[in-house]
């Protein structure tokens, strides 16, 4: 049984006394059946360091190791503030900074070589979805994500047309895509590796269940609900189960 996993992504949206409130309202609970992880806004990782019950994840990282790089984070340096994992790809980078396929992939790999797991976030438009190409994009960029991993990293499905919008996929359907990309991941890499494939956008306590109870739907990726402990607490126990 795969424990599932459930991400918290912060982006720019909280500060240091709503993250202080929300450490001090946090409760892990001692049998949690989920991974719980926060990515918060990368100088407040610290802010997080001894919270029981969370790994911590880095928003994004440097597609190179080290150098002359102003304003870039390496994936070394998340290791060093105690990540477990690295969220790449995400679509408002994708969109806003013209992260193509194969700056993600880099991205993964640094990851990869100083031992975060990579998170790994794609998703169709919604004019892909209307013009019926959302299973040729997904694969397109599952395809190009994991050139050069050597083990499985985690995927987060995160239709952008769902994101931010309280306008979830249909969980059948997200479900559906996910299978595809986990099918794609034990092709490709067997049992190494993570393999978790997550579902994000429009992700709320009120269908956490939901989404769980879907095949191929391994955990979530959560923004705006994941902002309070109360709400982000709710999702975390929802998908226990
Ligand atoms: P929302 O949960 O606010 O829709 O954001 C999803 C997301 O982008 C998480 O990475």
């Amino acid at each position: 049984m795969i424990t599932p996993l459930v991400v918290a992504n912060w982006k720019m949206s909280i500060e240091a006394p709503e993250i202080r409130e929300f450490v001090a309202s946090w409760r892990a609970t001692a049998d949690a059946a989920v991974d719980c992880v926060i990515a918060p806004p990368l100088a407040y990782l610290g802010l997080l360091s001894q919270v029981p019950g969370i790994q911590l994840a880095g928003q994004d990282c440097s597609s190179e190791a080290s150098g002359a790089f102003t304003g870039e984070c390496s994936a070394a340096s998340l290791l060093a503030l105690g990540c477990q994992f690295g969220i790449v790809g995400h679509s408002e980078r994708r969109q806003r900074h013209g992260e193509t396929d194969d700056i993600i992939a880099t991205k993964a790999q640094q990851l990869e070589a100083v031992g975060l797991t990579p998170i790994i976030c794609l998703g169709e438009s919604s004019q892909e979805r209307e013009a019926g190409e959302t299973f040729a994009v997904i694969e397109r960029q599952v395809r190009a994500a994991v050139r050069g991993l050597h083990r499985a990293p985690v995927f987060a499905y995160e239709p952008i047309w769902a994101i931010g919008t309280g306008l979830p996929a249909e969980p059948s359907d997200a479900g559906t895509v996910q299978q595809a990309i986990a099918n794609e991941l034990k092709s490709i890499f067997g049992k190494k590796g993570d393999g978790r494939v997550l579902y994000g956008g429009s992700v709320k306590p009120e269908n956490t269940a939901e989404f769980m109870s879907e095949q191929g739907i391994d955990g979530l990726l959560v923004g705006g609900a994941s902002l309070t402990a109360e709400s982000f607490m709710d999702i975390c126990r929802n998908a226990g189960g």
